[in-house]
């Protein structure tokens, strides 16, 4: 990553801001994405709150774009990258930068945010830190972009689902992208979107593997259970960010996250299963609330996946595995209703 903490508070909108100042601010912006649900815009008009946002968000946020990347197949991979993409809701350029990484600058991305300090933000960003002709800062989306690739990061929450479809209808992409909080909240604006993205004829590269059958934690929610799918990333920062993260009481070392990828490419039915929740490791297993297709309808259920097959490197990795992977499997035993014991292929990550 190309953002060492001193670096990046170099190129904020206010390179002197003070620690105060960052801690005060970042508290008001947490709040503003938490409680205060009414007063969540004002953090983009205040150039100490854009400063503040910036130095902790952008790299905290970055890496959510690798852990669902390396989720999708080389072939979606190489057609984001032969598309244009627009990164809606940019703020201070956060996946627009972590595309380019990803992509080794081998990829055409415009960050459009409708706040000018914002755009003010990432253009500093890109002009010291990157210099990259190949990532552009703007206030509207470019001339011509139809059929190409959308991403939002943190901002479909912000911009309401209606706002978003709208978009859709007019620029009518092949691929789109949403990262977002993992809360309860997030995930039933999701579900509305699964729905309507079906309906326009897409297919979900990531997380359900079918889209046509509902989603079964969407019908648990409707029986009165408190749930909702999400993946966690777990991460390590450098230590000045660390510091900040712990004098403002908020934790990035463990981040849940929402997650959703839809296309147009016809996607190839692989019948894995998906990981949604960590439930427990015993002597004798790792056991995990699954997603999973039966037939053609999606169900949830538990997995104990056996130790016994695996080695010692690999129970060693399974420790540290994020929620949200998806992988083969075989049932050993039927235990119970949608409880099996199975044995597992994990993909190198
Ligand atoms: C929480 S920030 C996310 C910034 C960045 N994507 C990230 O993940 O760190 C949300 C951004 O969305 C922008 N935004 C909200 N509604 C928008 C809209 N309708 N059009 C463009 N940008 C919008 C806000 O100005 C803000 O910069």
């Amino acid at each position: 990553m190309k953002f060492p903490f001193n670096k990046l508070k170099s190129a904020l909108l206010e390179p002197e801001i003070s620690e105060h100042s960052i801690v005060k601010n970042l508290s008001l912006v947490s709040k503003g994405f938490t409680s205060e649900r009414k007063k969540i815009t004002e953090y983009v008009m205040d150039r100490d709150m854009v400063s503040a946002y910036t130095l902790f968000y952008l790299p905290s946020n970055m890496p959510k774009l690798n852990f669902v990347f390396d989720m999708l197949s080389e072939d979606l991979l190489e057609d984001i990258r032969n598309s244009r993409v627009v990164d809606l809701g940019t703020g201070p350029g956060t996946f627009a930068f972590a595309l380019d990484e990803y992509f080794d600058g081998d990829i055409t991305v415009t960050g459009v945010d409708s706040s000018a300090l914002m755009i003010e933000q990432a253009t500093r960003i890109n002009t010291t830190l990157y210099q990259n002709k190949r990532i552009n800062f703007s206030r509207s989306f470019p001339e011509d972009f139809i059929g190409e690739t959308l991403i939002l990061g943190h901002s479909l929450n912000e911009m309401g689902l209606n706002a978003l479809m709208k978009i859709i209808g007019e620029y009518d992409p092949r691929n789109l992208i949403i990262i977002e909080p993992g809360t309860s909240d997030v995930f039933k604006l999701v579900v509305k979107l699964r729905s309507a993205m079906n309906d326009l004829g897409y297919t979900c590269a990531y997380p359900c593997a079918n889209i046509k059958s509902p989603c079964p934690v969407a019908k648990k929610i409707e029986d009165g259970q408190e749930d909702w799918c999400h993946q966690v990333l777990r991460m390590t920062h450098d230590s000045e960010f660390e510091r900040l993260s712990q004098i403002v009481k908020l934790d990035r070392k463990v981040m849940p996250l929402i997650t959703h990828v839809y296309t147009k490419k016809v996607i190839e039915t692989t019948h894995k299963a998906r990981m949604i929740r960590f439930l427990r490791e015993s002597k004798f297993s790792f056991d995990w609330e699954v997603c999973f297709e039966r037939g053609d309808r999606l169900i949830t259920g538990t997995f104990e996946v056996l130790k016994k097959s695996l080695s010692k490197k690999e129970i060693k990795n399974m420790q540290k595995i994020s929620v949200g992977i998806d992988f083969d499997y075989t049932i050993i035993k039927e235990l119970s209703e949608n409880h099996f014991r199975v044995e597992i292929i994990l993909k190198e990550r």
